[in-house]
């Protein structure tokens, strides 16, 4: 690569943040734009907490199309978009929970356990939050070089079952119409065919060059 391609590079790479930024912020917008025209119907709490899910997991899902795009097109600037993407994931997936939390329950923590008891999708709902807190706390830039790059690289596999517990848990909880659910799995299971592909060959590669 020459050295006028670097800062062309870096240039896209700032471009692809701020588009990132804006695809972030637009699920808050829409949400609040549909908060003040009234919306959610005669359950606002409850439509509000499902909405928020929803783009919790579609922005996951754009999360892990980023590795792909980047292996498919050899172009690096994509993966300016995976921190606040990833981001955004889980914040909405925290406002998702505390309105559940706070809203519905009033902070119970006798009704969130008898909950847990009895739905075992919330069950579901918890391990995918679980699974997310990792890779949030790590996001930041120090993370890498206190942790090192092989744990964090590795750390970030949680993602995949992180994101079908998500999908799993949307599934369970969305009433009779699975085919959103249905075609979420369907994009995991391809991301995830895609990761190990990608894996292997990588594997392969190595050996044959030792
Ligand atoms: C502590 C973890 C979680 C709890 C306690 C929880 C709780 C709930 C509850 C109570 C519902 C049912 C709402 C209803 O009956 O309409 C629900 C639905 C849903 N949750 Fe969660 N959730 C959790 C984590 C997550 C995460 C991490 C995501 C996404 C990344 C997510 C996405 C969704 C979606 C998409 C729905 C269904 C929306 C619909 O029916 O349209 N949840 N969750």
């Amino acid at each position: 690569m020459t050295a006028v391609e670097r800062p062309n590079l870096a240039a896209y790479a700032r471009l692809v943040k701020r588009v990132a930024t804006v695809i972030a912020l637009a699920p808050a917008i829409i949400l609040c734009l549909q908060v003040i025209a009234g919306d959610f119907g005669w359950n606002p709490t409850r439509a509000f907490m499902d909405t928020v899910g929803r783009w919790a997991i579609r922005l996951f899902l754009l999360t892990m199309a980023v590795g792909p795009l980047h292996r498919l097109t050899g172009w690096s600037p994509w993966l300016a978009a995976r921190r606040r993407l990833g981001v955004a994931t889980f914040a909405y997936a925290c406002v998702h929970v505390a309105v559940y939390v706070g809203f519905e329950l009033g902070w119970s923590w006798e009704m969130i356990i008898d909950d847990l008891a009895d739905r075992g999708a919330i069950l579901v709902g918890v391990i995918a939050l679980t699974l997310m807190l990792p890779l949030a706390l790590t996001s930041w830039d120090g993370a890498i070089s206190r942790i090192g790059g092989r744990a964090w690289r590795r750390l970030h596999w949680l993602a995949y079952p992180a994101l079908a517990h998500a999908v799993y848990h949307f599934g369970l909880m969305v009433g009779r119409d699975k085919r959103e659910a249905l075609a979420y799995a369907g994009i995991v299971v391809a991301l995830l065919a895609g990761r190990i592909g990608a894996w292997w060959a990588r594997r392969n590669r190595r050996r044959l060059i030792s």
